[in-house]
């Protein structure tokens, strides 16, 4: 019987390798944010990156090499640059005029990263750019709402596809418990989401949650 390692999560292009003698995950790319390299591999910092800290936590995103990914809030490109680096097609949204201007410098070196200047609550926006039936959603856009958001752009995602969530407790209300506002949010998205796992990044993110679900 084979043994499950934590790298059997990892999609095909995410190796842990070490960087100055420490263990980390990488992936293959011009660095973005002063993250270490290593000839042609760049560390993903997990601090930096709620999907860099799913990861670490050896959550079962589902991704895999070569997805074609829809990335909600993308800011300047931190964490889309590293999926980009071994997925397919990658459509980034983001609304902020400023880090989108970054976001376009990370997507010089990534012909398969697409930045879109769009704000992710008005997905009729970019329907006509982004393809149907992508394999994944990341959406990381740390605004009041959360769930809305991946509801209304659960059109695109696969009958059998992923969504990759980080939720900010902080950004749907500033005073309730984190945990009150996770299950808010989590019955919310059951309208259109089964969640398969759920877990709190705290160590890497205070305050956050990383949420795996499909469509339902
Ligand atoms: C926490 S930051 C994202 C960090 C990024 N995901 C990373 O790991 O590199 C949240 C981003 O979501 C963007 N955002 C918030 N609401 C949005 C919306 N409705 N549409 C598009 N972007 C949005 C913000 O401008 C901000 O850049």
């Amino acid at each position: 019987m084979e043994v499950a390692t934590m790298s059997d999560q990892l999609p095909a292009g995410v190796e842990r390798r070490a960087f100055d003698g420490v263990e980390r995950l990488a992936t293959r790319g011009d660095p973005v944010y002063g993250e270490p390299t290593d000839g042609e591999w760049r560390a993903w910092d997990p601090t930096r990156s709620k999907l860099g800290a799913m990861f670490e936590l050896g959550m079962e995103t589902g991704l895999e090499g070569d997805d074609t990914v829809l990335y909600l809030g993308a800011a300047s490109g931190t964490t889309v640059s590293h999926v980009a680096d071994f997925a397919g097609p990658t459509y980034a949204v983001e609304f902020a005029p400023r880090p989108a201007r970054d976001l376009l410098s990370a997507a010089q070196s990534r012909p398969r990263l697409f930045s879109l200047l769009a704000d992710a609550r008005k997905p009729e926006t970019y329907a006509h750019v982004v393809e149907a039936d992508v394999d994944a959603i990341v959406q990381d856009v740390a605004t009041r709402g959360q769930a809305r958001v991946a509801l209304e752009n659960r059109r695109f995602l696969a009958d059998d596809g992923r969504l990759l969530l980080a939720v900010k407790a902080r950004s749907e209300d500033v005073t309730s418990d984190p945990d009150d506002v996770f299950a808010d949010v989590e019955t919310e998205l059951e309208a259109g989401y089964e969640i398969l796992e759920r877990r709190r990044l705290d160590e890497y993110h205070t305050d956050h949650l990383g949420v795996v679900a499909r469509p339902k």
